[in-house]
């Protein structure tokens, strides 16, 4: 789904391609809750009010959460208490934007960035609160997607309060060696319109709030990350990517090589956006990880296999410009290209 807005008739259209092309299968509750709402005319009217890019499933749910809201309790009950705290509801999703943090989206980058010529300085476009930036601070476990669902690999920081697990099919570079290879990470910076604070309550409430209700694993995760950021915060720059990250890149210690990357973020940006910002990264030094829904980089997507899976909402995983593998949108499975 194009995530930067939908025209006041199209609302409804659009929860209910959320519910059935995001939710089912992922939570139920909301799978309902999106598929009510796409039916009643008093919430659609309400919707209305907001800018197109505010009516967002994601950001009404997030919102009600946020707020102490009912969300898994049915949906006369999640209606009820919309309509008669609509005030608060609309200023929430009008202050408010969807900044899903996904540390386990790591583990899908985690073979490119092992690949590059170490240290690394990383450069994330679209940080969110910046929890991308520490994949040498998180465990990994690999497994099988074959079928046998055995574990492939398992490694990581020693200690870590956070280990991601992701399935992996075809053959990913290194990966018996990746335990040896874990990225050399000595700069991290991040950029994002608006970048959220470990340290702010208020925000890393509102990062939970955007976890779906059904996924505890998602939340605990979020929270494991949150401490390791807590501890060493990352530099983060508030401005759009393309007025940034030039700048950014330029402060990059010698001897570092700079990586920017970026994973569910493009899809925010207008397509003259996107070509505005590929152009200005490609004459960057360094390298360049995107991790993009399928058609956002038009250069990436033109080089798929020509065979796209079935399943829905897979990501591309490229490295300047060449894709390498389908990704889970949250970094639960890697799916490498045979010779890439
Ligand atoms: C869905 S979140 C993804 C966060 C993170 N990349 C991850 O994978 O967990 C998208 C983030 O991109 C940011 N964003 C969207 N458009 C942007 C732009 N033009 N410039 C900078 N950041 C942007 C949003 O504010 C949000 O924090």
């Amino acid at each position: 789904m194009d995530v930067r807005g939908t025209s006041g008739a199209a609302t409804g259209s659009s929860y209910l391609a959320f519910a059935e092309r995001e939710a089912r299968g992922n939570s139920a509750v909301y799978q309902e809750l999106a598929e009510r709402v796409a039916g009643d005319a008093g919430l659609l009217g309400l919707l209305a009010e907001l800018p197109p890019a505010k009516r967002q499933p994601n950001l009404l749910f997030g919102a009600v959460r946020h707020l102490g809201g009912p969300v898994a309790e049915g949906w006369p009950a999640f209606r009820d208490w919309v309509a008669a705290h609509w005030e608060q509801v609309s200023a929430t999703m009008r202050e408010r934007l969807t900044q899903t943090n996904e540390a386990g989206r790591c583990a899908t980058l985690l073979p490119l960035l092992a690949s590059l010529p170490q240290p690394l300085a990383l450069i994330e476009v679209g940080a969110s609160a910046g929890l991308c930036l520490y994949p040498d601070r998180y465990r990994y476990r690999y497994v099988s997607g074959g079928g046998s669902g055995g574990v492939v690999a398992e490694f990581g920081a020693e200690g870590s309060p956070v280990t991601l697990e992701c399935t992996v099919d075809g053959p990913v570079p290194m990966m018996e060696s990746l335990r040896d290879r874990l990225p050399r990470v000595v700069w991290r910076a991040g950029i994002d319109l608006n970048p959220l604070d470990v340290r702010a309550e208020e925000d890393v409430r509102w990062l939970e709030s955007l976890v779906w209700p059904e996924q505890t694993h998602r939340l605990e995760r979020l929270r494991g990350a949150v401490r390791i950021a807590r501890a060493e915060p990352p530099l983060l720059v508030r401005g759009d990517l393309n007025a940034t990250v030039r700048d950014l890149v330029a402060q990059v210690p010698a001897g570092a090589t700079p990586v920017v990357f970026h994973s569910a973020v493009l899809a925010y940006a207008s397509p003259e956006a996107r070509a505005g910002f590929a152009t200005t990264v490609r004459g960057l030094p360094g390298h360049w990880i995107s991790n993009e829904a399928l058609s956002v980089l038009p250069t990436v997507a033109e080089r798929l296999p020509d065979q796209a899976p079935a399943r829905s909402g897979l990501f591309a995983l490229a490295l300047d410009e060449r894709p390498v593998a389908y990704t889970g949108p949250h970094g639960q499975s890697l799916d490498w290209f045979a010779g890439a």
